[in-house]
């Protein structure tokens, strides 16, 4: 560990590493030998959680450490006489999504509940912790009212129709909500899984705080579930962007088993037992796990509790869970009999061609969640091909983040600002356009799209930390800003990622930084 240090302190060794790195790969699809390529885990977590802060909108801190990025959307929800000053931009644009920015903090909030000892010895604990307070702050400001939840700012088309630095958005910033007369069960769920989440992750450290998340997400919760309906009908202009395709259920167990974990409350656990099989969470088998379909989060989550004393009186329902839970597991695995999740041939996870990486980093948390569960009690994975030890499924997970850094067959890190090469062109209006604190002269609308989209060379700021749609099911990728289906970030692609790395990044240390396989 402490050799290691050194060496990557040292910038020439720190190159010669690279490129024994990089000669490595070019052999290992010549010699079938076992390879000791060897990642820095935990500056890629760093870098991780850098990327929360490029996203940032709002008043941004004095400390604040993106320092291309500047004040911006200071008036959203001025117009409508609420505060929604604050939150994350949601990807390459400068709209702020309710959906999958609470499913961000959620998974941010997971990956602390669950690595927050290996956070701590990375030195990353406290940003981790600022990445999901600047999302939970907002949250308590767009929960106005206990029925009432701002779940939209900005206009897609418009904002679409532009290519504008936040800092000079001209765009309409009108902000849409849900209530009792327009409800959205999803957004309100998932809102109140991310608060519920999040309040376990200040207990310690800020308890009036983390009692003002609770009190946010039972409210929520009851919102969400005694107004029923789904969100994009009640903010249509979400449906280009968001749609929610799963519909509400799915977010409302989800909440429920968030609830439950952060209060101990039975009733909560009651919820996710009695609708289990109505809403689909012990009838419905899926190989996605995303922003929009939590199935195979609230399965896994409803399995691991069966282990624990207090909860064997409901073994039945969660077994059942249980095997839903395997069903996603083994599919990431290959080891279904039926169906299982594709692979590229440099061995990816591929769902589908538009931003395919966030299936893998949010399937890649879930496998290395549950490895633990399984080492904990000293249990295998059950596939129709047979029982996996703990260890495998952890070392599949492992192989889905060395492939992310850079052991692909394009020798690409698809987290940027990491390793030798990584996307240059990234489809991002901020990170593609001079810096605000560089050039503060007004840049317009469509001006951006004619002099800064249509460059050839690399964006002028790095977004470090940001992990990007990345390679096709062949592997390849064109780092194109144009093609956004490969070169765009979304905020919940590096959630997921932050827990595992800090994982990785702790098994090192112990293990005298070598990773050989
Ligand atoms: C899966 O397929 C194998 C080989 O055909 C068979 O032996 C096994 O029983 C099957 N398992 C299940 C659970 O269907």
């Amino acid at each position: 560990m402490e050799e290691r240090k050194h060496l990557i302190q040292n910038p020439v060794a720190k190159i010669l590493l690279c490129c024994q790195g990089l000669v490595l790969l070019h052999f290992i699809s010549l010699l079938p030998l076992s390879s000791c390529q060897s990642f820095n885990y935990g500056e890629a977590l760093s870098k991780s959680l850098l990327y929360f802060e490029s996203q940032r909108s709002g008043h941004l801190p004095y400390h604040q450490r993106i320092t291309w990025r500047h004040h911006s959307a200071l008036t959203d929800g001025l117009d409508q006489g609420v505060d929604l000053v604050g939150g994350y931009y949601d990807a390459g644009d400068n709209m702020k999504f309710g959906l999958p920015m609470a499913f961000t903090i959620t998974m941010l909030s997971w990956g602390v509940l669950q690595y927050g000892d290996q956070l701590a010895f990375a030195g990353e604990y406290h940003h981790a912790l600022e990445a999901i307070k600047w999302g939970t702050d907002y949250f308590i400001k767009a929960h106005t009212h206990p029925n009432v939840l701002w779940a939209q700012v900005g206009d897609g088309d418009s904002d679409h129709y532009c290519w504008q630095r936040p800092e000079d958005m001209t765009t309409s910033r009108q902000a849409y909500k849900v209530d009792e007369e327009n409800p959205g069960s999803e957004v309100a769920a998932e809102t109140a899984a991310a608060m519920a989440a999040a309040s376990m992750v200040f207990r310690k450290t800020n308890q009036r705080y983390s009692h003002l998340l609770l009190r946010h997400a039972e409210q929520l919760f009851e919102f969400g579930d005694k107004y029923r309906g789904k969100y994009d009908e009640s903010i249509e202009v979400v449906k280009g962007y968001y749609q929610s395709v799963s519909g509400y259920k799915d977010e409302l167990l989800w909440a429920a088993l968030w609830l439950y974990r952060a209060t101990d409350k039975e009733e909560y656990l009651n919820y996710g037992l009695e609708n289990a099989q109505d809403f689909g969470g012990i009838t419905w088998a899926i190989k996605e796990f995303s922003w929009d379909i939590k199935y195979a989060g609230v399965q896994i989550i409803a399995s691991m509790l069966m282990e624990e004393e207090k909860h064997k009186q409901h073994k039945h329902m969660l077994e059942q869970y249980r095997s839903k839970a395997e069903y996603y597991l083994c599919a990431c695995l290959n080891k279904n009999n039926g169906s299982n999740v594709e692979r590229t041939p440099g061995g990816l996870l591929y769902i589908r061609q538009w931003n395919n990486m966030q299936y893998v980093s949010a399937a890649t948390f879930l496998l290395t969640v549950y490895s633990d569960h399984l080492q904990a009690w000293n249990k295998g994975l059950r596939c129709d091909h047979g029982e996996v030890r703990s260890e495998e499924v952890f070392a599949f997970a492992k192989s889905q983040v060395d492939y992310i850094l850079g052991d692909n067959p394009m020798a690409m890190s698809y987290l940027v600002g990491y390793g030798l090469r990584y996307p240059q062109r990234l489809h991002h209006r901020g990170a593609s356009i001079a810096s605000y604190r560089k050039n503060k002269g007004f840049i317009g609308c469509t001006q951006g799209y004619d002099y800064w989209f249509a460059q050839k060379g690399p964006n002028p700021n790095v977004l470090i930390g940001a992990l990007v749609g990345g390679p096709d099911i062949k592997d390849e990728f064109r780092d194109d800003r144009a093609n956004y289906r490969q070169t765009e970030a979304c905020t919940y692609n590096t959630a997921t990622l932050v827990g595992v790395l800090a994982k990785l990044h702790g098994l090192e240390g112990r293990d005298h930084g070598t990773s050989c396989f």
